[in-house]
């Protein structure tokens, strides 16, 4: 255990060393410093994968996990977004970028969100030592973004938030999205393809959210968008909390609360033990969906019911579905959409694991009682990474890494480690 975990950190800090972006971005006028996801394909500033990132830094370096949290809000647009890519030197890697599907809000910002975990990452920060001062400055940023969400992407005000395209849940290629766009081959031009049907129609809108809502061809409530959108109200609630502001702390639970109920009332189904994304202007649930590992998100609640986290578990222990030497695959085995992977050209979520998922539902496990599991899961993860490196993710029969090399969040296993060392 001891000599994993100095291995381990070792390890990440070189990544995180070599993974660091400074320099001076002339277009905003501000300095940037953060950590890319690798700086092969993804070099520039990932909404989610930094915030992955400052709770990886909070481990060995608590000024650069505030760091990386400052360096991701300081291009917070006034009214409170938060685009999911900042290009702050996008001139340097002019190149990386032909590759890309993109909604440019301008030549430097995208025009779509990410899963929101801002508050987690912030609060990494403080509970390994920054500053209730840092923490202060850090919460009206946090606050704007949950505030645009709510006022923009919860039509229908059952405090579950709804994205517009597939990079918004983080999952760009994931099964579950294929009959929303048309079904494609599995080739880059075909994703291609599929993500200008649903992306180009909105362009003229310039994010006029009932106008693109209005469409109505790719609304989406997505269960683990909504479980860390949740999640992270919960967070805000407790930080407002450590600063002494009640009345704040009650509307983030009271937002919390309702999203929490309405994962419940509106996603579960009894019948197949499962939560299901909501879909369409009727928010219908969509149990046709391929079977992807978000069906299990909310175990990462403690307080979910005792009999609907015991069938998640069933799910995470069954062969058929995501039990495999390497968990957890990003798809169920039996669907027939798995690929352990890797998939066609850059084609991303489609069987294999990955470490950002995998810490969530780690910490799931833990909440449920099921350490035992959690820690079968870290030890594979673990190995596969000695074997093969810091991947983008793994084939979850053979542990082979595949993607992006040096794959900054691969890193989060750090943290499942040290909370486990942590906790004696
Ligand atoms: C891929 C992933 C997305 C991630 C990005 C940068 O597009 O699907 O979730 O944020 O790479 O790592």
């Amino acid at each position: 255990m001891q000599s994993d975990l100095k291995w381990l950190r070792d390890e990440v800090v070189g990544m995180y060393r070599r993974n660091r972006q400074q320099g001076h971005a002339p277009w905003a006028n501000l300095d940037y410093d953060f950590v890319c996801p690798s700086m092969e394909t993804y070099p520039f500033q990932w909404l989610w994968d930094s915030c992955f990132h400052a709770v990886v830094l909070s481990h060995f370096d608590v000024k650069r996990a505030c760091g990386e949290m400052e360096c991701l809000l300081q291009n917070q647009q006034p009214d409170g977004f938060l685009g999911h890519v900042t290009f702050w030197q996008r001139e340097k890697f002019e190149n990386v970028i032909a590759n890309y599907d993109i909604a440019w809000r301008n030549q430097y910002v995208t025009d779509c969100i990410q899963p929101p975990l801002l508050a987690e990452a912030v609060e990494a920060a403080v509970v390994r030592g920054a500053s209730t001062a840092w923490l202060k400055t850090m919460l009206p940023k946090l606050r704007g973004f949950y505030d645009w969400l709510d006022q923009n992407r919860d039509p229908d005000r059952d405090g579950l938030i709804a994205v517009v395209q597939a990079d918004e849940t983080g999952l760009d290629h994931s099964p579950k999205w294929d009959a929303l766009i048309g079904s494609p081959a599995l080739t880059t031009a075909a994703f291609t393809e599929g993500w200008k049907r649903v992306a180009k129609p909105y362009e003229p809108f310039k994010r006029e959210h009932a106008k693109m809502f209005a469409l109505d061809h790719f609304i989406v409530e997505d269960v683990m968008v909504n479980t860390i959108y949740v999640k992270n109200l919960q967070v805000m609630a407790g930080l407002y909390q450590r600063v002494g502001d009640a009345a704040s702390a009650a509307e983030m639970k009271r937002r919390a609360d309702l999203g929490y109920g309405s994962l419940l009332t509106k996603c579960w189904s009894e019948e197949k033990g499962m939560f299901f994304d909501l879909v369409g202007h009727r928010a219908e649930k969509h149990l046709t969906h391929a079977i992807t590992f978000t069906v299990l998100m909310p175990l990462l609640f403690p307080e979910l019911p005792a009999p609907m986290a015991r069938r998640l578990i069933a799910h995470l222990e069954d062969e058929k579905l995501f039990a495999a030497a390497f968990p957890v695959p990003t798809v169920a085995v039996s669907d027939p959409s798995f690929d352990p992977g890797p998939v066609g050209p850059r084609l991303v979520w489609r069987g294999p694991s990955w470490m950002n998922s995998n810490w969530y539902l780690a910490r799931g496990l833990r909440a449920h009682g099921r350490d035992d599991l959690s820690q079968k899961l870290e030890q594979a993860m673990l190995a596969a990474i000695r074997q093969h490196g810091f991947r983008e993710y793994y084939q979850p029969f053979t542990g082979e890494g595949y993607g992006a090399p040096d794959f900054s969040w691969t890193g989060l296993i750090l943290d499942l480690y040290e909370t486990r060392e942590a906790r004696g």
